[in-house]
């Protein structure tokens, strides 16, 4: 039969597990049953680019080898979901503008001010917290250095992050004063992050289930939103973890609101404010 007149084949509840297993086991991230349309959807597009009939011929294909690994990185890509926004949440990030101008005022700042953004998809988060950071110095008249690192596993999204041009339905959570300073608007009524964020900024590809690949340093600040809740509570506690590990003392650690509910560690105090996930490093 044509491929275009193919209907979608379903998974059989097996195929299903053995699809979830792999993404799981290469991402951490679950998959729900209720998500097994989208899944299917999904597997079977990349299906019929590459002609693929059975779903098991697929499977085999993507899990050997080096071209399995290629067409994995693509696949992966499409299910992972990259919803995000400007300003999403914005009591976190306003929560970062306190955070920065409080250790301003205490002249507590170090020789750099470093940020991490785990999980930044198409670049939003790490745009917002660069105007917030911005705010911060220019008003404090302080040329002070700050970096910015977005990192992701999807390489479509971070393509997209880098160039730091979105359309006008995607700043509906910009204010206008921060358009107004932040952006260029295009001839195609797009709008373009100016230069002196960007260059604050680099996006780089991690799998965050692989601790190891995250930068050997400490940080200031590490906002993970939004990217925990997919993946299964022992993992997100293990991850947490190494995430202390590279904090700075008196380091920031901001999580989606909700997102983990019975994460300890001897060196981190969550901090009062109900409105955000935030966590302090308490020790030396
Ligand atoms: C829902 S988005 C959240 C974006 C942003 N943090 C926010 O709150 O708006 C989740 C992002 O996590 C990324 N992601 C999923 N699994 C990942 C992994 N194992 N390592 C790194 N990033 C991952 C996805 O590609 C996606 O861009």
């Amino acid at each position: 039969m044509a491929w275009s007149l193919r209907s979608l084949p379903s998974l059989s509840e097996e195929q299903f597990s053995q699809w979830g297993k792999l993404f799981e086991e290469r991402t951490g991230i679950q998959i729900v049953f209720q998500q097994k349309p989208w899944l299917e959807s999904q597997i079977f597009a990349r299906m019929r680019e590459l002609q693929y009939e059975q779903y098991d011929d697929y499977f085999a294909y993507v899990s050997n080898g080096i071209a399995g690994k290629l067409e994995w990185a693509l696949l992966a890509d499409k299910v992972a979901v990259k919803e995000t926004s400007f300003f999403r949440h914005r009591d976190s990030i306003e929560y970062l503008r306190h955070y920065l101008q409080d250790k301003i005022y205490k002249n507590a700042l170090s020789s750099s001010f470093d940020v991490w953004s785990i999980g930044c998809s198409t670049g939003e988060e790490p745009y917002s917290l660069s105007m917030v950071i911005n705010d911060c110095f220019e008003l404090a008249s302080l040329n002070s250095y700050y970096g910015i690192t977005g990192m992701d596993i999807s390489q479509t999204a971070l393509a997209t992050a880098r160039k730091a041009r979105y359309s006008k339905r995607r700043m509906e959570l910009v204010k206008p004063e921060e358009i107004k300073r932040y952006f260029v608007e295009c001839a195609d009524g797009s709008y373009e992050v100016v230069n002196k964020l960007r260059e604050r900024i680099c996006f780089t590809q991690i799998n965050i289930i692989n601790a190891r690949q995250l930068p050997d340093v400490k940080v200031d600040v590490i906002f993970c939103q939004n990217l925990l809740v997919y993946f299964r509570r022992w993992l997100r506690r293990d991850l947490l973890n190494a995430l202390v590990d590279r904090l700075k003392p008196g380091g920031l650690l901001i999580l989606g609101l909700g997102e983990v509910v019975d994460w300890e560690h001897p060196n981190i105090q969550r901090t009062a404010d109900d409105h955000v996930q935030a966590y302090l490093r308490v020790e030396s």
